[in-house]
């Protein structure tokens, strides 16, 4: 698995390092609420990601999880997207923060962030381990960014080629003949 990859972008140092930061932000920005936030984690990518960072958040959170797929053919401004994993619970006047791994064309967060507004979450913001701007064709808010990355074919750290290297421990660029 690791002699697949060209280079590490982001070792496993850096990564838990960035997840602490974040989750003193997040902490820290909702200490106030009368009412802890819902983390919603979008499978399955997200899911290293999401293990890392609620360690360091310091508040009485709950987790869901939702799964989506894209539609071929969707719209031009937000992709159709079929919930194939719905969330357990209500969400209706809750503050929500979303769990991503990678935010690319954004339009994947922006029909769910739709999806969430509709069944009457009062607040979303939005967690995302990476964020590639360079690839953006919709206009989303991404409140927290762990690390800002070029356009390059990545994966570890949750993120996947035809479902591997989810489980290797850092980001990592694969080799250019592997994909
Ligand atoms: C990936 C990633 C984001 C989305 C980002 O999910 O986890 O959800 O694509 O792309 P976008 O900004 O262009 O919409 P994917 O559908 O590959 O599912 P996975 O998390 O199971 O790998």
């Amino acid at each position: 698995m690791h002699k697949d990859l060209k280079k590490i972008l982001i070792d496993e140092k850096s990564i838990i390092n960035r997840c602490l930061e974040l989750g003193q932000q997040i902490t820290d920005d909702y200490k106030h609420d009368v009412e802890p936030p819902i983390f919603i984690a979008l499978l399955k990518g997200s899911v290293p990601f999401l293990a890392e960072l609620v360690k360091y958040v310091n508040l009485d959170i709950e987790l869901d999880f939702m799964d989506v797929s894209s539609y071929a053919g969707g719209t031009e401004s937000t992709r159709d997207i079929r919930i194939l994993k719905d969330l357990d619970r209500s969400i209706k006047g809750k503050n929500i923060i979303i769990v991503e791994d990678i935010v690319d064309t954004g339009r994947t967060l922006l029909a769910v962030t739709k999806i969430l507004e509709n069944k009457g979450a009062s607040g979303i913001k939005v967690v995302s381990l990476l964020d590639k701007p360079v690839r953006r064709e919709v206009t989303v808010e991404v409140d927290y960014v762990g690390f800002e990355i070029p356009n390059e074919f990545v994966v570890g750290f949750g993120l996947d080629y035809a479902e591997k290297y989810r489980n290797l421990p850092y980001v990592g660029v694969l080799k250019d003949e592997l994909y």
